[in-house]
């Protein structure tokens, strides 16, 4: 079954009317998660969806899927939607390892069959300076690592995207601005954060290629590059580990990445942003407005310099 958590602090019936809701709480209550994603149509998804309403707008389901970032497919924000319509996001596996107890590979429909899912609507901040809001389905990352076992030496996580020069035409090129396989990291109290999620669908329907299928991170107050997409391999390591985009250009892109309205890009300012499908700009906020759940682990920390 599907359980319905937000973090905005807003109830949902305030973001969503109350008869959509209790009408998409019956949906989610058909039966095991995976056999509520195959069923929810496209269009009775869409169709409540779009009625949603309050501070929160949710953005709409064809931009979440049509405006992507995935190098992999292209650096065009409208390449990974045309080019990802063949990917084959099955069989997947993904396999997790390193510092655990149990190291494992899972397919991911068990995953999907074993762990319940749940919504989470959260704003997404890219380090490019645009926004988005995204009712995501996926489950916490904690439930995977808990279950591969944790000891005392697993200290932070790092994350692998699927390299198949086949399938993401981006892997091809070998002068491309980064180095293929994707990496991304968190340190163990990010990543066991109730807030970080593994996402499996989106608007209640699986995930699609372009926004990272059929498995990818999502860590709601950092910015977007954190949330690697489509996901084969999770290690968990001693010591901090690879950011794709911090080797890339360590002055511009931090490991922590954390969304911070007061430190600016080198080339751009971080204060406001542009909000996918809405013309006016709004302030960005401090951790991405979830500064209440995830401030305190950083306290302490220096976050001019640990960006
Ligand atoms: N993951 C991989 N493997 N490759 C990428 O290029 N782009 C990142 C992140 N995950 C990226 C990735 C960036 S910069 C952002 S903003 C988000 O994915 C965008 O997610 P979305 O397209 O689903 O909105």
């Amino acid at each position: 079954m599907l359980r319905r958590h937000n973090y905005d602090l807003i109830p949902s019936s305030e973001i969503t009317s109350e008869s959509i809701y209790h009408e998409r709480r019956a949906l989610m209550k058909l039966g095991a998660s995976a056999a509520v994603l195959a069923m929810a149509s496209p269009l009775s998804a869409a169709l409540a969806f779009q009625k949603q309403k309050s501070s929160l707008d949710l953005t709409p389901f064809d931009l979440v899927t049509s405006y992507n970032n995935f190098y992999e497919f292209s650096v065009d924000k409208e390449g990974p939607a045309k080019l990802s319509k063949h990917f084959k996001s099955r069989p997947w596996t993904v396999a997790i390892g390193g510092e655990v107890q149990k190291p494992q590979t899972l397919d991911i429909d068990a995953i999907i069959k074993k762990i319940p899912l749940e919504e989470r609507i959260y704003r997404l901040r890219c380090v490019e300076g645009w926004a988005m809001v995204i009712p995501w389905v996926g489950f916490p990352l904690s439930s995977l690592l808990k279950a591969a076992g944790l000891t005392s030496k697993s200290k932070y996580v790092e994350f692998e995207t699927l390299f198949d020069p086949a399938q993401f035409p981006g892997q091809k090129q070998s002068f491309g601005t980064i180095a293929f396989p994707y990496h991304e990291g968190l340190r163990i109290d990010e990543a066991m954060h109730p807030l970080t999620i593994l996402a499996v669908g989106l608007y209640g329907k699986e995930l699609m290629p372009q926004n990272g299928a059929p498995i990818r991170l999502v860590v709601p107050w950092k910015y977007g590059f954190k949330s690697i997409k489509s996901i084969v391999k999770i290690t968990l390591k001693e010591h901090q580990t690879r950011s794709t985009w911090n080797e890339v250009a360590p002055n511009e892109y931090g490991f922590y990445a954390n969304v911070n309205p007061a430190v600016d890009h080198p080339r751009w300012s971080q204060a406001r942003e542009r909000v996918i499908g809405k013309f006016f700009k709004q302030d960005t906020l401090a951790f991405n407005g979830y500064a209440t759940e995830v401030a305190h682990l950083y306290k302490g920390m220096n976050l001019r310099k640990f960006y």
